[in-house]
């Protein structure tokens, strides 16, 4: 018997502000920028669109690209005004989408007035970040209370000579942590949500979630076994265990809280946490979004690592193991894929690499069908549906034109190269993004080449393909919303999934192979033999859009 999602798997576009479309010329992507392209994003068919955050930040790196927040209610004046956002919003709905803003919730930026004022100890604000005397070492110097480490590298605390103390922060030191275990502070938070609820918001992506809360005990982190014999000084956040960090019982609490609130909206607002960390680094991020997620009390949805951490042509027997933990961890559709965004290097470049050049095309082309089979919902990052490939840094970027210093672990050029411009016209300067002399990031060469106007125009183009697999997935009712079943017994090269509800029963066959396939199954074809070509799929069951 299928189970009915709670959720509808919704197709989420995430548009990275800075660099989409710049429509004041001062060569930062804006608010009546997205205006402009929206008739482009609804007709991609997806059903909302979320927006990394467009809020005042501080100026350069310690901004973190919109993700160090100085005032919640405030969009920054590079990106426009708060009633282009309202205009913006009204749009959206007219044209039947969502829109989901990012929430910043685990820190605010230090410019921030609750940090300023915490800071100076006003009394009110004292204890809305973590604040620590530290400790003295053997050479009688003043040492912070104990060896959590930033994920950007770097001690996780930083001096605060006004204030006299240390504070943590789990990225930048411009990124104070707020502080959880003080009801206030908690207040003060979801009174900022709620002023973006109120003024229409469908809902919130939850930056950085499972980072959210530390643990009062501030116990030491111990490394993993793959890391004790790396020297300390070289050892980053993700040789860690991060177990003594994470207070997860004090942020579920918070988000039942949020969800709460949620719920007194009608409809009710949407939560979509993102849940890429796990406590032990590259292993139970899967777990944390088990725990966060919930069709009524907590994150609908959780943003996760499921296929994030796919950096080369995965195997069927691979696909098949990710689909099956996907379905276990989240089964009521509460997963929400991806396999692109602004923080690691764009999937076209990832994925099929090793794949010969001729054929990259065909073999990205057999991923998505298979990743919009998967459960749950998929953000699809701006440029995706183009097949961006990664900038390369300095050959697409130069030197002196780098942005980010930031990166997740093993990335060591920051993530300038999957936040170029989106590419809209071939013909263009910046290829349409921008009047400016010099834009935010450079336009790569070779993305002139995918330029919106010549796929537009080729039908055989990539955006073609992911516009036909939008609509075709939105016609299959037992993709919104269905259970999922791994095939057995099939060959080696080919993944077999089936989702069925009461409405339809879905089969995908996908050969993952350079080579065609013979195979019979004796449940899906009755022991007749058919062919598959090469990375080529058949369905059985689909309704024709
Ligand atoms: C965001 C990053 C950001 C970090 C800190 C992440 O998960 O996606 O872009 O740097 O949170 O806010
Ligand atoms: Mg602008």
């Amino acid at each position: 018997m299928s189970m009915q999602s709670a959720f509808p798997g919704e197709v989420i576009y995430q548009i990275y502000p800075a660099t989409f479309r710049d429509s004041n010329g001062d060569g930062v992507g804006d608010l009546k920028g997205i205006i402009e392209k929206l008739p482009y994003v609804a007709a991609l068919g997806v059903d909302a669109i979320w927006i990394s955050p467009f809020f005042l930040t501080p100026e350069g790196p310690d901004g973190d690209g919109g993700y160090a927040v100085s005032d919640y209610r405030k969009v920054d004046p590079k990106f426009g005004s708060n009633d282009d956002f309202k205009t913006l919003l009204d749009l959206i709905h007219d044209k039947g989408m969502k829109l989901y803003t990012d929430f910043v919730l685990s820190h605010t930026s230090f410019q921030h007035e609750w940090f300023q004022k915490s800071a100076a100890r006003d009394p009110d604000y004292a204890d809305f970040y973590l604040w620590h005397d530290g400790k003295i070492d053997a050479k009688g110097e003043r040492i912070p209370p104990n060896n959590w480490i930033s994920i950007f590298g770097g001690p996780a605390w930083t001096w605060h000579k006004g204030r006299g103390q240390w504070y943590f922060h789990n990225f930048l030191s411009s990124q104070p942590a707020v502080n959880y275990h003080n009801i206030a502070t908690q207040d003060a938070l979801l009174a900022e949500m709620q002023f973006w609820f109120d003024q229409g918001v469908d809902g919130f992506r939850l930056d950085a979630l499972p980072h959210a809360v530390y643990d009062q005990s501030l116990q030491d982190i111990a490394p993993l076994p793959h890391a004790e014999s790396i020297p300390v000084d070289k050892r980053i956040w993700y040789d860690y265990d991060q177990s003594p960090v994470m207070d997860m019982d004090t942020l579920v609490t918070f988000i039942r809280k949020l969800r709460g609130l949620c719920n007194d909206y009608a409809p009710q607002k949407i939560l979509l946490g993102e849940v890429l960390s796990g406590r032990k680094p590259g292993q139970d991020a899967m777990d944390l979004a088990t725990l966060c997620t919930d069709t009524e009390t907590l994150c609908q949805m959780s943003y996760t690592d499921a296929l994030l951490g796919i950096n080369h042509f995965p195997q069927a027997g691979e696909l098949a193991k990710i689909a099956a933990r996907m379905e276990s961890a989240l089964p009521n559709g509460g997963n929400c894929n991806c396999i692109s965004n602004h923080d690691l290097p764009r999937a076209a470049s990832r994925l099929v690499n090793e794949i010969s050049p001729e054929r990259r095309q065909d073999a990205l082309r057999q991923l998505y069908r298979i990743f919009f089979m998967l459960p749950g919902s998929f953000c699809l990052y701006n440029g995706e549906e183009l097949a961006l490939t990664q900038a390369r840094i300095p050959e697409d970027i130069p030197y002196d034109c780098v942005i980010d210093p930031a990166s997740f672990g093993a990335q060591t050029q920051g993530r300038d190269g999957e936040r170029t411009p989106m590419p809209w016209s071939d013909k263009a300067q910046h290829a349409g993004f921008s009047e400016a002399a010099k834009p935010y990031l450079p336009v790569p060469k070779s993305h002139y080449d995918l330029a919106v106007t010549l796929q537009e125009k080729n039908k055989d183009s990539f955006l073609h393909f992911m516009r036909d697999l939008i609509t075709w997935r939105k016609t299959q009712p037992a993709l919104i919303s269905s259970l999922t079943r791994i095939l057995q017994n099939l060959p080696e090269t080919v993944l077999g999934l089936s989702r069925q509800n009461e409405q339809q029963t879905l089969i995908g066959l996908f050969n993952l192979s350079p080579e065609p396939v013979t195979l019979s199954h004796p449940y899906v074809m009755g022991g007749k033999d058919i062919s598959i070509g090469a990375y080529s799929h058949i369905f059985f069951g689909d309704v024709a859009p």
